[in-house]
């Protein structure tokens, strides 16, 4: 598909233009201020009367499929956090996904939070928080959390080529993607409880080394996800809304008994679709096709999702989400950050980009569509439930009007923190030099080239490796070529 190069468009005038043809209601600021005008400079409570977060800007969580065989950080890891430090970024939403249990990590070399990680992750946590003291004068309104996941449906716990998939429910597409084939990874309400189990200790644990939250994350097609649209399952876990998120409402209250200082975040794929997949019509040899949804006319009303339209599931529907939210309302959780899909199954909708992953697909749509799609999906539920904090994703591929834009969406209200993910791994100091009035360094912006992706996907580390320096001198970025190019690596 054809679409206009963000890099190709010269002045924010041109780009406003583009994206009009995109959406019109999308704010775009003409101009990056620094702090103190700018609203991204502007602190916000985490909860009426809570911790005071210094500014605007969020990192998001990014994993580097680089930790060690036993679950701790790596060397790689530390790098990276420290980064998160020096961002700028006064939010830090989970750094990256930390898994439960060793048995829900969704690659071998995922974190793991036990006690023999203990020691490693509160190492990881003070880099970052000594890293962003020195650069901005101490620490005063950071705001550092530990994302908590169970890999669920996508965990491979061991060797990279080996699916471990634990799943809440038979799925008719994505069953036969990760080699389920029968009921044996299904898992049982008593095994889910036994789960609830290790997310509480987890949390309890993450508290003890000094995080200030955990995000119970139920997004991207991982456990807490999947149970989401669990309405095909029987028993306590499945079937009516109330079922469905009865894992969440005793996960906080787990939680809540463990470690009540602890404040509790949730990062939910807010809508989704039906799983695509490059058009077998479009694609040969090594060229990937668009993407399209999978065929669905035999599976209306489609019944195996959350916040998918269940009369045309090529679309996403948010009538549960605003239910969800108004369950976490209710629930007392305030920190909220809106992601959708999976990068599994449908990674344009999660993660717009001009350069597909090497499991992806060509984009079906401009990516600007879906960096809109999550905008607006932003304002009307920050619209809806104005006390919540919102943290806004996927506003990387905007690239050199990012700032334009999460500026003017922060002093709109569309949203209360722009959150950036692969931009952190490219240019993770972009909010420091937009809040100190520096102009952006063009040369350090991503331009979506996926490398991030399928470096993992290939068993690879993640990283910047076209941006990045210190990725670009290792081996693996010849591997890494070497597997764009079709080479044998
Ligand atoms: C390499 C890579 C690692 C990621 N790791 C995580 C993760 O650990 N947890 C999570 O919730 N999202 C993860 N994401 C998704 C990002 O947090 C973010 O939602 C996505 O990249 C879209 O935002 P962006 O346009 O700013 O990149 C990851 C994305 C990439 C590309």
């Amino acid at each position: 598909m054809n679409f206009v190069k963000i890099g190709s468009l010269k002045s924010v005038e041109s780009f406003k233009e583009h994206l009009a043809g995109i959406s019109k209601e999308v704010p775009v600021d003409g101009r990056i201020l620094p702090a103190p005008q700018s609203p991204l400079a502007r602190p916000l409570e985490a909860r009426p009367g809570g911790f005071v977060i210094g500014n605007r800007w969020a990192i998001q969580p990014m994993e580097g499929w680089d930790g060690a065989a036993d679950g701790n950080p790596t060397e790689l890891t530390l790098r990276r956090w420290r980064h998160f430090g020096l961002s700028g970024a006064k939010l830090i939403w989970g750094g990256e996904a930390v898994a439960v249990r060793p048995d829900g990590r969704a690659n071998p070399n995922q974190l793991v939070i036990a006690e023999n990680t203990l020691a490693g992750l509160d190492r990881l946590r003070a880099a970052l928080v000594e890293a962003h003291g020195e650069r901005f004068g101490g620490d005063r309104g950071l705001f550092v959390g530990l994302q908590l996941t169970h890999s669920g449906r996508f965990s491979r716990p061991e060797k990279k080529a080996e699916p471990r998939p634990r799943i809440a429910y038979r799925h008719p597409i994505l069953d036969r993607r990760v080699g389920v084939t029968n009921d044996s990874a299904v898992l049982s309400d008593a095994e889910v409880e036994t789960i609830i189990g290790d997310f509480v200790r987890a949390a309890r644990r993450a508290r003890q080394i000094g995080f200030h939250f955990v995000d119970l994350k139920h997004c991207h097609g991982y456990l807490l996800h999947e149970f989401l649209g669990a309405h095909t399952r029987p028993g306590r876990y499945g079937g009516s809304f109330e079922n469905r998120t009865r894992l969440l409402r005793e996960l906080v209250a787990g939680v809540r008994r463990e470690a009540p200082e602890l404040e509790i975040g949730v990062r939910v794929s807010i809508f989704d679709t039906i799983p695509f997949r490059p058009d077998p019509a479009r694609s040969g040899g090594r060229q990937l096709g668009p993407g399209v949804p999978e065929e669905f006319s035999q599976l209306l009303p489609y019944r195996w999702g959350f916040g998918v339209d269940p009369t045309d599931p090529a679309r996403g529907n948010f009538s549960e989400g605003i239910r969800f939210l108004e369950l976490c309302q209710a629930l007392g959780l305030y920190l909220i950050n809106l992601s959708a899909g999976s990068p599994y199954y449908n990674p344009h909708l999660q993660r717009p980009a001009a350069f597909p992953p090497s499991d992806g697909y060509e984009p079906p749509e401009d990516p600007l569509r879906g960096v809109a799609r999550h905008l607006l999906a932003a304002r009307d539920l920050k619209r809806r439930f104005p006390e919540l904090r919102i943290v806004g994703s996927a506003l990387s591929y905007l690239q050199d009007y990012l700032p334009h834009v999460a500026q003017a969406a922060v002093r709109e209200g569309w949203m209360d923190f722009a959150g950036i993910g692969r931009m952190a791994l490219a240019y993770w100091d972009l909010p420091a030099d937009c809040l100190e009035g520096r102009g952006l360094d063009r040369k350090r912006l991503c331009r979506t080239f996926s490398d991030c992706t399928t470096g993992p996907r290939q068993g690879l580390p993640s990283g910047c490796y076209p941006l990045d320096p210190f990725y670009a001198g290792r081996p693996e970025a010849e591997a890494l070529k070497a597997v764009k190019s079709g080479r044998k690596p």
